[in-house]
C-alpha cells in the first residue's frame, strides 16, 4: 500500500545567506506531513557549510536521506533533484507541484528567474511555476538592494510571484535566532496555506 502524504511542495535553497530558513522550512513541511521536493544549488551547499552544522551530501539520493533523517521524515517524503536533472517532474508543467518556494533566494537566482534563464533545474522549475501560473514564493536576502534587484523583484511580483524578503520582525520579542528563523518560516507557511504553530498570528 502506498504512503499518502499531503500535496508536494518544491523547496529550493540557493546561495544567499540564511540557509537556516530553508532547512527549517523543510522540517516544518515534513512535520505538516507534506511531501517535500528539494533542490540545493552548489553555492547553497557552501552557505550551509558556512552557516550551519548540517552535513549535507551533494548527490541527490544521499541528500534526500540526510534531509529525511534530520527532519524525521517518513520513507519517500523527501525527494531531491540534481542541478541538471531535466527529467525530474519539477521541470515540466505536467509534473510540477502547485507551489514552489526559493528560500533563501540569491540575487543571482532572482535575476535568472526574472529573465527566464532556466540554466539549471531550480531556475527551470521556477520558470515552469510562472508559465503555469502556479504559486511561486521567493525569499531574497541581500542588503542594500540595487535597482537591478528591485526591478527583478517588481517584474516577478507583477507576474504573480510572492516576494517575501528574509526580514524578520521583532514585535514578538524574539529570544533566539530560532525565533527569528521561525518568524520567516511561519510567513511562508501562511502563504502556502499550511497550518502551523511556529508563532501566533497577529491578534491571537
Ligand atoms: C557565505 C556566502 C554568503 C552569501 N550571501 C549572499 C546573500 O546574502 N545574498 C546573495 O544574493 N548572494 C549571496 N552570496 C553569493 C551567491 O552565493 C552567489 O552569487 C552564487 O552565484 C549564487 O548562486 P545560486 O543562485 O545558483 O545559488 C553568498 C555566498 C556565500 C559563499
Amino acid at each position: 500500500m502506498g504512503v499518502d502524504f499531503q500535496r508536494p511542495v518544491t523547496v529550493a535553497l540557493t546561495g544567499a545567506s540564511g540557509a537556516q530558513y530553508g532547512l527549517r522550512l523543510i522540517d516544518a513541511l515534513v512535520a505538516a506531513d507534506h511531501e517535500v521536493w528539494v533542490m540545493i544549488s552548489k553555492a547553497a551547499h557552501l552557505v550551509i557549510e558556512t552557516e550551519t552544522t548540517a552535513e549535507l551530501p551533494a548527490r541527490p539520493a544521499r541528500l534526500a536521506e540526510a534531509l529525511a533523517q534530520r527532519s524525521g521524515a517518513r520513507h519517500g517524503q523527501v525527494r531531491c533533484f540534481g542541478r541538471e536533472e531535466w527529467m525530474a517532474p519539477v521541470a515540466s508543467g505536467s509534473g510540477a507541484p502547485s507551489s514552489m518556494v526559493i528560500c533563501p533566494c540569491s540575487t543571482g537566482t532572482l535575476s535568472a528567474v526574472a529573465t527566464g534563464a532556466s540554466n539549471n533545474l531550480i531556475e527551470r522549475a521556477a520558470d515552469v511555476a510562472l508559465k503555469e501560473r502556479r504559486q511561486l514564493i521567493l525569499v531574497p536576502r541581500e542588503t542594500p538592494l540595487s535597482a537591478i534587484h528591485l526591478e527583478h523583484m517588481l517584474s516577478l511580483s507583477r507576474l504573480g510571484a510572492v516576494i517575501l524578503p528574509a526580514a524578520p520582525g521583532f514585535y514578538h520579542q524574539p529570544r533566539s535566532v530560532d525565533d527569528l528563523v521561525d518568524f520567516i518560516v511561519a510567513r511562508i507557511l501562511n502563504q502556502l496555506g499550511i497550518h502551523h504553530r511556529l508563532m501566533p498570528r497577529w491578534g491571537e
